[in-house]
C-alpha cells in the first residue's frame, strides 16, 4: 500500500526541509558542547516545540542537559494561555539569579507563546532575561543564540516576528520519539473565541500540506513509531490544496494518513465542534483499526448565550446534536472537554447549563479553567466581569459533581480486556501504556512488550488511571 504514492510524496516535500537546516547548523558550531536545558509550560504543542529546540541546538553542538544548574544555556518556552503560566516565567528567571552570578556565561532565553506576547516587556521587567524569541521564530533559534554569545549578553536581542508569508513546512524534529509522538499539521487560529489569546501568540492558521504529513509519518513510523497524535489549534479545520483545483481537508488527511501510511495508531487534538463533520465521523468510523475512538470535544459553556459571547459559532443544541450523532458512527466513543467558568456575564443558570451538558454528555474526563482575561481579547474589555470567589466556587462545585460522575463512568472498565500499547516500563516491571480509550493503564510486564499492543484486563479503575493485569 505505501508503495502506490512514495514517489510523489517524496517529490512534494520541501527541499528547505530538516537536511539542509541540519547542514547549515552542523556547520554552525556555536554550542562547543555547552549544556541547554529547556523548561516547559503549557499545551502538547509547546512540548513539541521543545524537542524541536532541542534538536536544533543539538545539531548546532549543544548538549541537552537534565537541570538548570548543569546549563550554559537555559530557555523557558512558556505559556500564555492564562495568566499565571506569566508569573510563573518570571519567578523561574528570579530563580535563575544565583546560577548567573556563579556562570556568567549562563544565558537565559524565553520563548513560546509568552515571548510572542511579551516581546521586549519581559526584557524590561526582568533584566537577567538575555533574549526573547516567538512562535514562528524556532528554526531561527541556534542563530539568535550565535548571536547571543556573540555579543556577550551586553546587546538583548528580541526575535519575535510572525512569518506571515512563509508557508508551514515543520517536519517532525523529535530527538527520541518512543512508542509514541506528535505531529504538528497545522498551527495558528483564525476563530478568534473572545477570550483566547492564542490567535495572537500563534497567528494566523496555516496547515502543512498533505503529503508532508503522510511522510512524516512514515519517517516515524521507520523509526519504531507506534502511535501518532496530528496536533494543531484547531485539527479540523486543516485544509490544503489538492492540486486539483480542490482542497484536502482533515478528513481527508485524517484518511490518507490511516491508509498510506503503516501507523497502528492515530489520535489527533484539537478539535472544535463548529468543523467536526459528518465527513470526518465517517472517515473515524471506517477506519476504527486504526483511528482511536476517543475524541477531546472542547465545549467552553452549556449556554448557547454565553457561547455567542465567546464567538464559538455553534449553540448547546448543535453542540449536542453533534455528539448524538458521532455516536451512532462510533458506538464505543469516549469524549473529553475543556470548560470555561466564570466567564464574563456568566450567571448561576448559565452555569447550571454547563453542569447539566457535562451530565448529559457523561465526559469521562474534563479540563475545567476559571475565566481569565488575556491581553488583546474581546472579552478582557467585557465590563460584565466575574469576581474571583465566583469563579473559583463554580470550579470546585464543577470539580465536584464530575469527580463523583467520573467513578462511576468509568465501573464499566472494570474486568473489560482493553488493548495498550506498551510505552514503558520501569525497573520493578511495572508497565506503563494507553489503551485506545487514551486511558492510562499500569499492569506488571516486561521490556519486550514496549512498543507492542497487548491486551490487559481492567482490575481496578479510576477516572485518571487503570490498573491490570496482562492476558496470556
Ligand atoms: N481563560 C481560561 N481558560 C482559557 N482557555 C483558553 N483561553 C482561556 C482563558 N482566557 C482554555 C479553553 C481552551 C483551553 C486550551 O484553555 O478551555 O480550550
Ligand atoms: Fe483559541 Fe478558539 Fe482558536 Fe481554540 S479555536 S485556539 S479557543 S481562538
Amino acid at each position: 500500500m505505501q508503495n502506490n504514492t512514495e514517489n510523489n510524496i517524496l517529490a512534494a516535500v520541501d527541499p528547505t526541509s530538516i537536511e539542509s537546516i541540519k547542514s547549515d547548523y552542523n556547520s554552525l558550531d556555536i554550542g562547543l558542547g555547552r549544556g541547554v536545558y529547556v523548561s516547559t509550560y503549557g499545551c502538547q504543542m509547546n512540548v513539541n516545540d521543545t524537542e524541536r529546540m532541542y534538536s536544533l541546538l543539538e545539531m548546532a553542538h549543544f548538549n541537552p542537559v537534565q537541570t538548570p544548574e548543569e546549563a550554559d544555556l537555559i530557555i523557558i518556552n512558556a505559556c500564555s494561555i492564562r495568566e499565571k503560566p506569566v508569573h510563573k516565567v518570571y519567578s523561574e528567571v528570579g530563580r535563575y539569579k544565583k546560577l548567573k552570578d556563579k556562570n556568567p556565561n549562563l544565558k537565559i532565553g524565553v520563548g513560546g507563546c509568552v515571548g510572542q506576547q511579551e516581546k521586549e516587556k519581559l526584557i524590561k521587567q526582568q533584566p537577567l532575561i538575555d533574549f526573547v524569541f516567538g512562535t514562528d521564530n524556532i528554526d531561527n533559534l541556534p542563530n539568535l543564540v550565535s548571536q547571543v554569545y556573540e555579543t556577550k549578553g551586553k546587546e538583548k536581542i528580541i526575535n519575535a516576528k510572525f512569518e506571515h508569508r512563509a508557508p508551514y513546512h515543520v517536519e517532525t524534529l523529535v530527538r527520541n520519539p518512543g512508542v509514541s509522538t506528535f505531529v504538528n499539521i497545522a498551527k495558528g487560529c483564525d476563530n478568534f473565541c473572545t477570550f483566547c489569546v492564542v490567535p495572537y501568540t500563534r497567528g494566523r492558521e496555516k496547515s502543512r500540506p498533505l503529503s508532508h504529513v503522510v511522510m512524516d509519518v512514515r519517517t516515524l513510523v521507520q523509526r519504531g513509531v507506534k502511535e501518532v497524535t496530528l496536533l494543531g489549534q484547531n485539527v479540523n479545520s486543516y485544509h490544503t490544496d489538492n492540486g486539483a483545483g480542490g482542497e484536502y481537508d482533515f478528513a481527508d488527511l485524517l484518511k490518507k494518513v490511516a491508509t498510506d501510511t503503516d501507523i497502528e495508531r492515530i489520535r489527533y487534538t484539537t478539535s472544535h465542534p463548529k468543523d467536526f463533520n459528518e465527513k470526518l465521523m465517517h472517515v473515524m468510523a471506517d477506519h476504527q483499526d486504526k483511528i482511536c475512538e476517543y475524541v477531546h470535544l472542547p465545549f467552553q459553556s452549556g449556554s448557547s448565550s454565553i457561547l455567542e459571547k465567546m464567538n464559538r459559532g455553534y449553540t448547546r443544541e448543535i453542540y449536542l446534536e453533534k455528539i448524538a450523532l458521532m455516536k451512532k458512527y462510533i458506538p464505543n466513543l469516549v469524549l473529553s472537554t475543556d470548560i470555561i467558568v466564570g466567564f464574563p456575564g456568566e450567571t448561576e443558570a448559565d452555569f447550571q447549563q454547563t453542569l447539566d451538558l457535562v451530565k448529559e454528555v457523561q465526559f469521562e474526563t474534563i479540563f475545567a479553567f476559571m475565566y481569565s482575561p488575556r491581553p488583546f481579547t474581546k472579552a478582557a474589555q467585557f465590563t460584565d466581569q466575574i469576581p474571583e470567589y465566583v469563579k473559583n466556587q463554580r470550579l470546585n462545585h464543577l470539580f465536584e459533581v464530575h469527580e463523583k460522575m467520573a467513578f462511576e463512568l468509568v465501573k464499566k472498565y472494570q474486568d473489560q480486556t482493553l488493548q495498550v500499547l506498551v510505552e514503558s516500563i520501569n525497573e520493578q516491571g511495572k508497565a506503563q501504556g494507553r489503551s485506545t480509550q487514551n486511558k492510562l493503564v499500569y499492569f506488571m510486564g516486561t521490556k519486550e512488550l514496549i512498543g507492542k499492543t497487548v491486551p490487559v484486563r481492567i482490575t481496578q479503575a479510576f477516572p485518571s488511571v487503570f490498573r491490570g493485569e496482562l492476558c496470556q
